[in-house]
């Protein structure tokens, strides 16, 4: 296994450019399965999770593979297949975007459910909801959801649940709504880009959906879906995370390849943290050199602030000049980072679905554990902003979301290394000897100072941070 040895301090200069978008990439793979003839992608980030992806797709019949300059082609070959393994299917999540175009296309599919991760409760039973009001027999056993359904009809769906819309299975039921006869509406439908996209491409293959991007979805069901070639849309998660490097470097980071369209919560709130960011096209410069400012950041669905955004936002918080409450309405038990970003000396804590964060001066370099994808961004960005040097273990979880992350960030000033974990690995200024542990007296110019805490709430603004706390 791998580790990151990170020696913070350096602002990050120069242009980095975003890849294609993970969350679009793997649901448009999967409904690749319903298409006849072969699909051409581009954009597709090299991850491990496109790595997983593709393992399912084979073992569905498809032939998936890598062309010299990068595009990805994607073929059906047997059409059989409707079996997705557990063993694939729990390691990756979005594994789950095969049931509706498997269902749609081959009218039965049994795909392992997900489990469990990290960043809270993930059920699909909306999924589940909209495939049955298709007409969709929908049994789960052995920890598998078996459905099956000689002909899908088209039906109106509504979608939303008690955390509002929900993205992958918008993406299933609207695949497999392209099949069904009649016309579908699918009400509360996800409006995140990454759908979107995935709707342009299976209209393009010769789906009828309108009102992509809109909260109201209607579908004509066809009979066939031709493949096409098909460029995937910008990363805004990988956008949103390369500027909050700009700005918690304090540097002058230019981030090419966005849609500015798609990043208007990230950028509005960098904005008001302190940050300048001037758009020009399809790039965005960032610059930063004070100190970031307190802000509330909310994360919810599209067109808000995105969950997958809310770590990194919180480690440039945790920089602030003052307090910030940073709400996490999507996933309200998305905060793994917090304790780690505390063992760099950020003043944070949990309450409920908010983090309430106490901005300190500096952070101190330290060995680090993460969790989950966001979280280890958000770990390697404090990493590059605190003084000395901090290890990042886990990072595989890093690996199944960003596309050589630390190639990029090294390319613009950063100073990051990429080695086996072993002890031998540890940088020497984090391997305290056992005196050392004993006896704190470790020379002060090798410890930064403890977090200077810059401003304490009001009375009031505690009573505020409270309520926020209990009632979301
Ligand atoms: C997708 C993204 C993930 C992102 C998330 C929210 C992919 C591959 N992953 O995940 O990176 O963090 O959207 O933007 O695109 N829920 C239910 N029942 C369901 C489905 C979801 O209650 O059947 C809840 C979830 O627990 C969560 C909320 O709805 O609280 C949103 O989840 P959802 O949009 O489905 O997330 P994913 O599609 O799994």
């Amino acid at each position: 296994m791998d580790m990151l040895v990170i020696r913070g301090g350096q602002p990050l200069r120069g242009t980095v450019t975003v890849g294609g978008a993970k969350n679009a990439a793997l649901p448009i793979m999967a409904a690749t399965l319903a298409a006849t003839g072969t699909t051409v992608l581009h954009g597709v980030p090299e991850l491990v999770d496109v790595s997983t992806l593709s393992q399912v797709l084979r073992s569905l019949g498809m032939t998936v593979e890598r062309r010299a300059g990068g595009a990805l082609e994607l073929t059906v070959t047997d059409d059989q297949p409707c079996f997705a393994d557990y063993e694939l299917v729990r390691r990756m999540r979005a594994s789950v975007c095969v049931l509706g175009p498997m269902l749609g296309r081959r009218r039965r599919a049994c795909v392992s459910l997900p489990g469990g991760c990290n960043i809270g409760h993930r059920p699909i039973d909306l999924h589940l909801k909209g495939l049955r009001a298709l007409g969709a027999e929908i049994r789960i056993e052995r920890g598998y959801v078996f459905a099956r359904a000689d002909v899908l009809r088209g039906a109106d769906i509504y979608l939303g649940g008690s955390f509002g819309s929900t993205v992958t299975g918008t993406c299933n039921v609207m695949s497999a709504a392209v099949f069904a006869e009649g016309t579908t509406t699918i009400s509360a439908a996800a409006c995140e880009p990454e759908v979107v996209d995935l709707g342009n491409f299976l209209n393009a293959m010769g789906a009828k959906i309108e009102g992509l991007g809109t909260p109201l979805l209607k579908i004509e069901g066809v009979q066939e879906l031709s493949a096409v070639e098909h460029e995937v849309i910008p990363d805004r998660i990988e956008a949103a995370t390369l500027l909050v490097a700009g700005a918690i470097t304090r540097g002058e980071l230019e981030v090419a390849n966005i849609r500015p369209e798609h990043l208007s919560a990230v950028i509005d709130s960098l904005r008001a943290a302190g940050a300048t960011v001037e758009l020009h096209g399809t790039r965005a410069r960032v610059s930063m050199n004070t100190a970031p400012r307190p802000i509330d950041v909310t994360a919810l669905p599209y067109p808000g602030i995105p969950t997958d955004v809310q770590a990194q936002l919180t480690a440039l918080l945790a920089m602030a000049d003052g307090i910030s409450v940073v709400t996490d309405k999507v996933f309200p038990d998305r905060f793994m980072h917090l304790p780690e970003l505390m063992r760099m000396g950020a003043n944070v804590r949990r309450e409920g679905a908010c983090g309430i964060i106490s901005g300190v001066a500096r952070l101190s370099g330290a060995c680090v554990m993460a969790s989950d994808l966001r979280a280890s961004a958000a770990l390697l960005l404090a990493a590059l902003a605190a003084d000395g040097e901090s290890v990042i273990r886990r990072i595989y979880h890093l690996d199944r979301g960003y596309d050589r992350l630390e190639q990029k960030l090294n390319l613009v000033g950063a100073n990051i290394r990429r080695v086996t974990d072993a002890p031998e690995n540890l940088p020497a200024s984090l391997h305290l000897s056992t005196e050392e542990e004993a006896v704190p007296t470790v020379e002060t110019s090798d410890v930064p100072p403890a977090p200077k805490f810059l401003s304490h709430p009001s009375a009031s603004r505690q009573h505020e941070l409270k309520d926020t706390a209990r009632h979301g």
